[in-house]
């Protein structure tokens, strides 16, 4: 026998039980995102490479380590989109959308591809949906863009249980004294930190406060804090951002150790975790990026956004509201005699056609068989159709949670199963 080929490690099936969950999902995210008067954007799967580099660092972990990286056959370095951001702000540049209204509110939904180690939660395709608003430097949007993703979550029922943790990592200049602030306390120890943390010591000291080592978490316990290294105009943003998040009755813990892993990030920068997820609890994460439609070629436009892992959202959804097996189909033929095989497809079109959700056997297996399969599709209805039955032109339409068992013509399954459709 050939060898089976398996899966690629840590990228997933989602088989139909699973993706009714995810279609579920996609309908709140659809319906929320229109609310807010988001419009969706596809960018393409993969980019240049250059972009990522140029947009997420050089020094991240998913640019230094965790690409999906090709050359094509031009030799141009390609890369698997790892994030949507720099893609999102790659089109919007190049597709001029500032000319059509001064803020882009945009959201998507897709694969992004990371090579992390994987583990529950954590994969090396995995799906997100996002948003990005592109062109307000005020508060009020930074506090539209949380209140967006808190809506997806009271939407599924879960809010209660996830925790949005918050920060402020300022502007340029406010960042630049808290580096020389952190390094000049971390500077002693330079020696007891990790090897990682060693080397962002110079790179980018502010991702030593997201260290896992022991050691340095003991050590930064004790850091000055940025937000007390936030200039005027930075402080002011933040604090209204905290003032609005209040009045819209949205909670929220502050966390100065929160800093993220991307390197585009400017003043407010959020994450929701939840405990009913193991170590890879971040459900959402994101953040204001002043800076980044310029570096990447734009004008002078700030913007702010977020994503979310889907995987994960819908482990969240798992353990907190468990789906029930869903009753799918409204009606199973049951076909009595091979000849009738000839003529139920046409009856079935015509019920699909009219709206019902319909099937029957295509093995043409015994009657008992059938039954058996419309029970384990969870039909609402059977309907027998034999010989005697063809010629009346009837069914016998049997209700399976009844038990009722009726002859209906052909042309009134329709209305007899959905009272309000006409046949
Ligand atoms: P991120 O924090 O890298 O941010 O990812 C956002 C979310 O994607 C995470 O909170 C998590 O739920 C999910 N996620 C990340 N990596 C994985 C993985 N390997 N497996 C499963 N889920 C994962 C960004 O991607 C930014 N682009 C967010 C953003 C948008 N910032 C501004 N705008």
């Amino acid at each position: 026998m050939p060898d089976k080929v398996q899966r690629v490690k840590g990228v997933n099936d989602i088989l139909p039980a699973e993706a009714r969950q995810w279609q579920a999902l996609e309908t709140v995210i659809k319906t929320v995102m229109d609310r807010f008067a988001y419009g969706e954007i596809r960018p393409p799967i993969f980019e240049k490479t250059e972009l990522f580099a140029r947009g997420v660092g050089e020094d991240t972990d998913i640019v230094s380590k965790e690409m999906y990286s090709f050359t094509d056959m031009s030799n141009t370095s390609m890369t698997l989109r790892p994030e949507l951001t720099a893609g999102v702000v790659r089109s919007y540049i190049q597709n001029n959308l500032q000319q059509i209204s001064p803020v882009q509110k945009l959201w998507y939904e897709g694969p992004m591809f990371r090579q992390e180690r994987p583990q529950k939660g954590r994969y090396r395709q995995f799906w997100q949906f996002g948003a990005e608003a592109i062109g307000s430097p005020n508060p009020e949007q930074d506090v539209e863009m949380i209140a967006l993703f808190y809506a997806v979550l009271k939407e599924l029922g879960i809010e209660g249980s996830v925790t949005l943790k918050i920060n402020s990592v300022g502007d340029t200049e406010s960042r630049e004294t808290y580096r020389t602030a952190l390094q000049d306390y971390l500077r002693p120890h330079l020696n007891e930190l990790s090897e990682t943390s060693q080397r962002r010591f110079q790179t980018n000291p502010l991702r030593i406060l997201d260290s896992k080592a022991p050691n340095d978490k003991e050590l930064v316990k004790d850091a000055p804090k940025i937000r007390e290294c936030l200039n005027e105009s930075s402080t002011s943003h933040y604090d209204q951002v905290l003032v609005m998040l209040n009045e819209m009755d949205i909670p929220f813990v502050q966390d100065d150790l929160l800093v993220r892993g991307l390197d585009y990030y400017t003043h407010t920068i959020f994450e929701f975790t939840s405990d009913a997820l193991g170590a890879q609890d971040a459900i959402c994460g994101g953040g204001r990026y002043n800076d980044l439609v310029k570096e990447l070629g734009g004008q002078d436009v700030p913007a702010i956004g977020w994503a979310s892992g889907i995987e994960r959202l819908l482990l969240v959804v798992e353990a907190l509201h468990p789906a029930e097996p869903k009753t799918d189909l409204d009606l199973f033929l049951i076909i009595m005699g091979d000849d009738l095989r000839v003529k139920a497809p046409g009856l079935i079109n015509q019920w699909r056609s009219a709206g019902l959700r319909c099937d029957s056997d295509a093995l043409r297996r015994s009657m008992k068989a059938q039954m058996r399969e419309a029970n384990r599709q969870g039909a609402r209805y059977v309907a027998i159709l034999g010989e005697d039955e063809f010629t009346q032109g009837v069914v016998q339409l049997k209700n399976f949670e009844s038990g009722e068992q009726t002859a209906v013509s052909f042309d009134k399954v329709v209305s007899t199963i959905n009272p309000q459709a006409g046949d």
